[in-house]
């Protein structure tokens, strides 16, 4: 499988270290084109691939041709990649562009949008993918073992969960992230050392992720079995309460999901 990056960025470049690593392509299978000198220096000297400052010239001999630029940059880069054939298989990860904008742009009917995040950059990701109905069952496979490379990935068959795939598992990380900041400032506000701190909390949030699938349980199910009556959680999961948790968290994703609709 021949594979061309345009953008090879932190989501390119990320993308091209899961798939040698993990063996699913070799460097010379791999044509990234990038207006960066210095990021096509850095990807070249780091990964051994080829490097190319022409985008039409990148995606002339792929099977699979991965749009990893930022939003405001795709009009620009669609008008220079109208020389696709029909069996091309187009892989846009580019936010909020969907299916319709980007066969009209491309003038092209084989199309892969998946929807990845940003653990993405350590083979630990969450993908979520719909394809157009031109794509074939084989090069749903091909599509499927490049987003398998960089994490769990999930096809759907309706578009529409890609917004909402962006408002949960999209943004998601940055709502994890700040829960984590949150706690471990909490951990140094009760006296403990910020690197005690940050150790309990990385392992608490790491261990209980992994006891919510493996357990096959209702997370529910789970806290209660962790709340003694009486005891210290329950007084901290009354201030949650008090403070809104829940209906803040709901609101949030709700405004990211409404905000996602409209890009
Ligand atoms: N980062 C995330 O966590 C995340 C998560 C989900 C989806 N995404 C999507 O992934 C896409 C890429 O994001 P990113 O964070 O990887 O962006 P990025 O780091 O800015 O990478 C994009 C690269 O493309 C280059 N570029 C700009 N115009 C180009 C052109 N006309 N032809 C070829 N290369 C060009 C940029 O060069 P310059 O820097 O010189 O402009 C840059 O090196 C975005 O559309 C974003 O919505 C990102």
């Amino acid at each position: 499988m021949r594979i061309a990056f345009i953008g090879g960025g932190t989501m390119g470049g990320a993308m091209i270290r899961c798939l040698l690593s993990k063996k699913i392509v070799t460097p010379e299978d791999i044509v990234v084109s990038d207006v960066s000198q210095s990021r096509r220096d850095s990807i070249k000297r780091e990964c051994g691939v080829k490097v190319l400052v022409n985008n039409k010239k990148a995606v002339k001999e792929a099977d699979l041709v991965v749009l990893a630029v930022k939003p405001q940059e795709l009009l620009q880069v669609m008008e220079g990649i109208t020389n696709l054939a029909p069996q091309q298989v187009i892989l846009s990860i580019v936010a909020g562009a969907s299916l319709d904008v980007l066969c009209r742009g491309l003038n092209h009917h084989c199309i892969v949008r998946a929807m990845p995040n940003m653990p993405v950059q350590i083979g630990e990701g969450m993908i979520v993918w719909t394809v157009t109905n031109d794509v074939s069952q084989e090069q749903k496979g091909m599509a499927q073992s490049v987003l398998g490379a960089l994490g769990e990935e999930l096809y759907v068959e309706d578009e529409k969960y890609l917004d909402m795939a962006t408002a949960l598992s999209g943004s998601g990380p940055a709502y994890v992230f700040l829960f984590i900041e949150v706690l471990i400032d909490a951990g140094v506000h009760i006296g403990l050392p910020r690197s005690i701190a940050r150790k309990l909390v990385i392992q608490t949030v790491i261990g209980s992720s992994v006891a919510v699938r493996e357990m096959g349980k209702h997370p529910a199910e789970l806290r209660s079995v962790v709340t003694s009556p009486g005891g210290t959680t329950t007084e901290a999961l009354l201030q949650l309460e008090r403070g809104g948790f829940r209906s803040v968290l709901l609101e949030a994703v709700t405004a990211a999901y409404s905000k996602s609709k409209h890009l």
